[in-house]
């Protein structure tokens, strides 16, 4: 399996680097896609020295950067003939953080790290894609996005950059939602526009599942006390991994693509319930359906063309 590639991005810690170990377990060469290398370097020899498992490389990427993204997919390019299997891991999410952070190219922290990022590593990396023979990008979402109750919750199109900074309140755990219902809705359309090349894009819906402390730590202190409570009814990451690992290189999910698919491996459908308080609460429990909204075509299309014209200026265009 070692001539197998995967790239996994935010593979340090957490489900990350659980899915790293279970990819480099089953003998693949894994591609650990982390921002900070000092702090990676020891995540990346635990993992080869758990596995055995020699193949496991480690490259520095800031999805929330276009020059990052760049540079990594250059490198990735001079280093790999092909890649099967590119994971979309990483994201951001400050519980308590009460300011608008923009990334260097100007985007709010969190829609450059969890949407824009990954469509524009994605497209920078088609080409790899293609040479394999079983290619597939899955995108890391949540249940989250259940509380798309329409038509009260859209996304916050016009404050993605920060417009509003000055009038509206900073919601950390709104933007992480909003930016994972744009990673779905970029995922149906970037589905769409790989078919032809054969490349499968799903995404998978992640329940609570346990923190590392690495990451609780970041949490702004009021915050810390709740995840740890979180964190003792939440499932092991190691599970999360198997089912990473299940829809990346399953005979099951080999033509499965443009879905999103719950933990329990079940391909979701749109929602059939109708507005209203009860619906709502229907809604929010059924775990085998995801919100209407996802289902709006002129949504998809909007979060699609604002990634493209974000990433589009001369020097990130792909
Ligand atoms: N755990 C849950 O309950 C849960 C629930 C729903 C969805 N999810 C999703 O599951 C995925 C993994 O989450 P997790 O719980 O394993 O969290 P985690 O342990 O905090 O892992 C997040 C990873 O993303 C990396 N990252 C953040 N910003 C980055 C950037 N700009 N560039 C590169 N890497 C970056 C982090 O790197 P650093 O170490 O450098 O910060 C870390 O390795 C995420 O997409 C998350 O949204 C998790």
């Amino acid at each position: 399996m070692e001539d197998k590639i995967v790239v996994i991005t935010g593979a340090n810690s957490g489900i990350g680097k659980a899915a790293a170990t279970k990819f480099a377990n089953e003998g693949y060469t894994v591609v650990m896609a982390c921002r900070n290398l000092e702090r990676s370097k020891s995540a990346q020899q635990e993992i080869i020295d758990a596995t055995k498992n020699p193949h496991i490389d480690l490259l520095q990427l800031d999805i929330s950067s276009f020059q990052s993204i760049r540079q990594f997919s250059t490198v990735l390019k001079d280093k790999y003939p092909k890649l099967d299997i590119l994971i979309h891991n990483a994201a951001y999410l400050n519980h308590g953080e009460k300011n608008y952070l923009l990334s260097q190219d100007g985007i709010e922290l969190s829609f450059a790290t969890n949407t824009v990022g990954p469509f524009l590593l994605t497209r920078q990396v088609v080409s790899m894609l293609e040479k394999s023979e079983d290619a597939r990008v899955l995108h890391a979402c949540t249940t989250n996005i259940r509380h798309f109750f329409e038509p009260k919750r859209t996304i916050e199109f016009d404050n993605l950059q920060g417009e509003f900074k000055n009038e509206r309140p900073f919601k950390t755990y709104k933007f992480y939602g909003d930016t994972k219902m744009a990673l779905l809705l970029m995922t149906f359309k970037m589905a769409d526009e790989l078919k032809k090349q054969r490349i499968s894009v799903n995404a998978v819906q992640i329940p609570a599942i346990k923190l590392s402390k690495e990451t609780i730590n970041k949490f702004q202190s009021g915050w810390r006390f709740a995840a740890r409570i979180q964190n003792a009814f939440s499932a092991p990451r190691e599970t999360m991994a198997d089912t990473y690992f299940h829809i990346c290189t399953s005979e099951e999910f080999k033509n499965v693509t443009g879905k999103l698919i719950n933990d329990k491996r079940k391909v979701m459908e749109p929602s059939h319930y109708s507005k209203g308080l009860t619906q709502d609460i229907k809604q929010l429990m059924d775990q085998n359906v995801y919100p209407k909204y996802a289902d709006d075509p002129e949504n998809i299309e909007k979060v699609w063309d604002l990634c493209v014209s974000l990433t589009s200026n001369p020097v990130s265009r792909v």
